[in-house]
């Protein structure tokens, strides 16, 4: 936190923390998976580097380079001996002026990690989840720079998230303002359907997920066409198959969308394949995409 190694118990913030205030903080999700050479962290430099991009739609000056922050993150997670988990890198304007304009507030960084297991649940990654399509509107791009990984963009996925739990479903699709597929609380989509994928381009006012990237071009590598196109809601019903993807939520196949059923109902075998390349390249049992991962050694 800010520099230092700081018990869980004293990464403390005032309460007139800006970001606390008005949302105006920026952050990462990672993830650290076992390896046969040790932990590793997948594509560290990439969520780093969109960290610092998040930063500057706020004229953010984080205090440290971007790799101070990715050997810090290193650090956090040898220090606490994590095999696996989640990283969570958050820069924030802090304490020091209470007006709307940060400017004269302090920026703040810290790195947090702690062991999390599959965030949809492991019966999900094998059978599949249950979404609903949202009565939550996405944020528009013209509102809200939806490229930042900015916290205030984050009570837009409260909202779609727990009307979906609320609902007894798993998870929420939001659409844009436009009425076209965007993407879910905290994950992209993508669609499978006569073995194409088709995901939402970035201007339908998606996060561009690293998951996403990755996705891409394993299956590109499979041969598999890709296309960013606008998804209508209706195509949604009719998909071959349709899965979920994002730094928490892995590759999470969805099968079923406000009570009707996408494709067999279950995992379907495209998504299985991606699925299980995803995790062998996580895993370092891929070497085509080693360069994507960061070793953790034990000792420094
Ligand atoms: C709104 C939103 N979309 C998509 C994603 C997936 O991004 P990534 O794959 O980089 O984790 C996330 C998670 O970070 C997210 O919060």
């Amino acid at each position: 936190m800010n520099g230092r190694l700081v018990k869980w118990e004293a990464a403390k913030i005032h309460v007139l923390t800006h970001a606390l205030h008005y949302g105006s903080g920026v952050f990462e999700g990672m993830r650290v998976y076992p390896t046969k050479q040790g932990p590793a962290v997948f594509r560290l430099d990439d969520h780093i580097k969109r960290l610092f991009r998040s930063a500057s739609f706020y004229s953010m000056k984080i205090p440290f380079s971007e790799q101070e922050l990715i050997e810090a993150a290193v650090e956090v997670v040898r220090e606490n001996k994590l095999d696996s988990g989640y990283i969570r890198p958050i820069a924030f304007y802090g304490y020091g002026v209470m007006g709307l304009s940060p400017d004269g507030a302090p920026v703040e960084a810290a790195i947090a990690a702690w062991p999390w297991g599959s965030y949809l649940g492991e019966e999900g990654l094998v059978k599949g989840i249950r979404c609903k399509i949202s009565s939550w509107r996405r944020i528009d791009p013209k509102t809200l720079p939806t490229q930042a990984k900015a916290c205030g963009n984050y009570l837009n996925s409260i909202l779609a998230k727990t009307e979906a739990l609320r609902a007894g479903f798993d998870e929420a699709i939001m659409l844009n303002l436009k009425g076209k597929v965007a993407e879910c609380s905290g994950e992209n989509i993508f669609m499978v359907k006569k073995e194409r994928l088709v995901t939402p381009p970035a201007d339908a006012g998606v996060l561009e997920g690293i998951t996403r990237d990755s996705v891409i071009r394993i299956a590109e590598a499979f041969g598999l066409k890709v296309f960013e196109k606008n998804i209508k809601k209706n195509e949604v019903f009719s998909a071959d198959e349709l899965f979920l993807t994002g730094t928490a939520a892995e590759v999470t196949p969805v099968r079923e969308v406000d009570g009707r059923k996408i494709g067999s109902g279950g995992r379907g075998p495209i998504t299985e394949k991606l699925q299980k390349k995803y995790f062998e390249v996580v895993r370092g049992e891929e070497t085509r995409y080693r360069d994507w991962l960061t070793f953790v050694s034990r000792t420094q």
